[in-house]
Order: C-alpha cells, then structure tokens, then sequence
C-alpha cells in the first residue's frame, strides 16, 4: 500500500545551503522519504521578502540549485514531487485569503519577524507576512507533516493557529499539520560564533561560518579548522564549551557513534584531532552528495524537467484545496 500521509517542506532560495541544512533537514527527508508521499517546496516567493538581496540572474540560478541539492541529498525525484513555488499560483492565492483570518498580532509577535525587521531600515510587508505564506504552502497539500528544524516550529505553530480558525469560521477545510523535528542535531551553530545558529544570510558574508554543501573538500576543512572553541581540552557533551560541542554533536550525527565511544575517542586529544576528525567525516558525508549533484546538473535540462513534472503533480492537489477554500467562503 503507498503512504498515506504525507510530509511537505521547503527550503529559501537564498544565501549558502550549509551543513546544518543538510543535517537538519534535506538528509532527514531523504532518511524518512518512504515512510510518506512527499511535496518539496523551493520556496521563491518567500525569497522576495528580501527585495534588496534579489538579482533575478541569481534566484533563477539559486532555485535550480536548491531543487539540485534536493535530489544530491538523495530525494527520488519520481516519487517525490519537486516543484518551484511560484510555479504554482494557489500558494498566493490561499495566502491571501489566510491574511484575511490572521489577526495582525500574531504576525508582530513572531521571533523571526522581530530579529529580521530590526536589521534593515524599510522593510516590506512580506516580512511580515511570510508565515501568513507558509501556512499556505503547508495547508495545500492537506500535509501531516512538516519536517524542518528547530528554528521554524514558531511557524508551525501559526500554521496551526491559523488553520484551526479558518476550520472555526468556515467549517472543516484544512488538515492540522504536526511538525517532525530532530532531537538531536536540529540546531548546528555558527563555527565562528557558536552561540549562533548557522544560518544561510551569514554564510554567504562570512567565509568562516559555515560548511556550504557544494564547498570543495580543502575549503571544508579550512573553516572547521578554524573553528572557533575554548583554549581547554573538554570533549565531553554534558560539560565542552559551545564549539566543541558543535564539532561534536556534528561528528554524532554524522556518524552515529555513541556519546560514551565520541568522548573516549578525542579524550586527551586536544582540539586539533577533534577538528581534523570532524573534517574527515563532513568531507565524507558531502562527497556523495557533490559527486550526484555534478552528474544531475551537468545538463541543465534535467532539473528543469524534475521542476516542470513536479509543478504538474502539486498544482492538481492546491486546486482541490482551493475549491474547498472558495466553497466555504463563498468566493467565485
Ligand atoms: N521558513 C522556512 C525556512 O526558512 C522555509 C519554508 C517556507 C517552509 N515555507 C515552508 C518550510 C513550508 C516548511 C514548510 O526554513
């Protein structure tokens, strides 16, 4: 029998895919891909949220490069549907009719809005509206859940919120997703600020603050060499400083060894072991996945052929929801 419920997430075509994307989410997509009928979302719209970032050259480069990625982490493009959300105009289309049950405060409230709106003077409204925005993307595709990392569960929460009120004022519309968040590893940190979660914006400025998916495997172990920890000899994970236990917890996941063995193996070591070691099995988890990204891109007709059968899957589904959304409201 095929899965019945079904996974949707999505990654912004903007910044440096890093390391803690591909821990936090795409290889967990891929780990669980058969556990679920999967939709995964380039998110291009939410990209214009930051207008002055966007070269159009670049978003057009940047969307086929995340919907590579996808399938470099080992998402099976025939059974997953991969698709640019721009490319299916229900995402809009039900995210104004949410805006139109979203009470302004919940938008003002939101974490990311309020740390992204205080970095830039003038900033447009669709900062304020993403969320309004991705719980469309969510609530399309009647989605159970929502696999992403530990940063986005406000969202999640939203999505929830919003849709649990629509279902009030309307009657019965949208499934009420559940997010699937790692315990372990959702939360990789800067290597030049490990008090900072990595984040795509600040690796594309900073050559020392994240591992991008595509880096070369000497610029890889450059920047973990570097990486920023304490002047002692901790390893171990209740009590190292927060740089090591960055380098650790991505040794855990990468490899799946036990804390117990992780500690008595770079106990005594000193740091520059542990870095090196660290770098050997970053470099070792990316190279499969650089190696199919190569062969994938090498002609460009191939993902513009997963993007344009992944569009015709998703866009049948959105529909059915958005007839749904304009009986019950009325529109139409
Ligand atoms: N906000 C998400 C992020 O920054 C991206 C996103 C947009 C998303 N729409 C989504 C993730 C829907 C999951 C589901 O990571």
């Amino acid at each position: 029998m095929p899965p019945s419920e079904r996974v949707f997430s999505g990654v912004q075509p903007t910044g440096k895919l890093h390391l803690g994307n591909y821990v936090g989410a795409l290889s967990q997509w891929a780990a669980n891909q058969d556990d679920y009928e999967n939709v995964f979302c380039v998110v291009d719209l939410h990209a214009l949220t930051i207008p002055e970032a966007i070269d159009p050259k670049v978003l057009r480069a940047k969307n086929r490069e995340v919907a590579a990625l996808y399938v470099a982490a080992g998402i099976d493009p025939d059974s997953a549907t991969i698709f640019l959300q721009s490319q299916v105009p229900q995402h809009a289309e039900l995210a104004w009719v949410l805006n139109c049950v979203t009470p302004l405060g919940w938008l003002e409230r939101m974490t990311q809005f309020k740390a992204k709106s205080g970095t830039t003077e003038s900033i447009g409204t669709g900062l304020l509206d993403y969320p309004v925005l991705m719980a469309a993307d969510i609530l399309l595709y009647d989605t159970n859940f929502v696999p992403v990392g530990d940063d986005q569960r406000q969202h999640i929460e939203l999505t929830r919120d919003v849709a649990l009120r629509f279902n009030h004022m309307f009657g019965d519309t949208f499934v009420i997703p559940e997010p699937l968040i790692r315990s372990s590893g959702a939360r990789i940190m800067g290597f030049d600020d490990p008090t900072q979660k990595m984040s795509k914006s600040i690796g594309e400025q900073k050559g020392t603050h994240s591992v991008g998916l595509l880096d070369p495997p000497d610029t890889i172990r450059k920047i973990i060499m570097r990486a920023a920890t304490d002047s002692g000899r901790d390893v171990h994970f209740d009590t190292a400083a927060p740089g090591v236990l960055n380098l650790l917890s991505i040794y855990e996941v990468l490899t799946g060894e036990k804390r117990a063995d992780i500690e008595a193996r770079f106990d005594g070591q000193g740091y520059g072991v542990l870095k090196r070691t660290v770098a050997d099995a970053v470099i070792a988890a990316l190279e499969p996945l650089q190696a199919r990204y190569a062969e994938l891109t090498a002609d460009p007709a191939t993902i513009e052929e997963i993007l344009r059968r992944g569009a015709e899957r998703a866009a049948p589904i959105a529909e059915r929801t958005m007839e749904r959304v304009r009986a019950a409201t009325g529109l139409g």
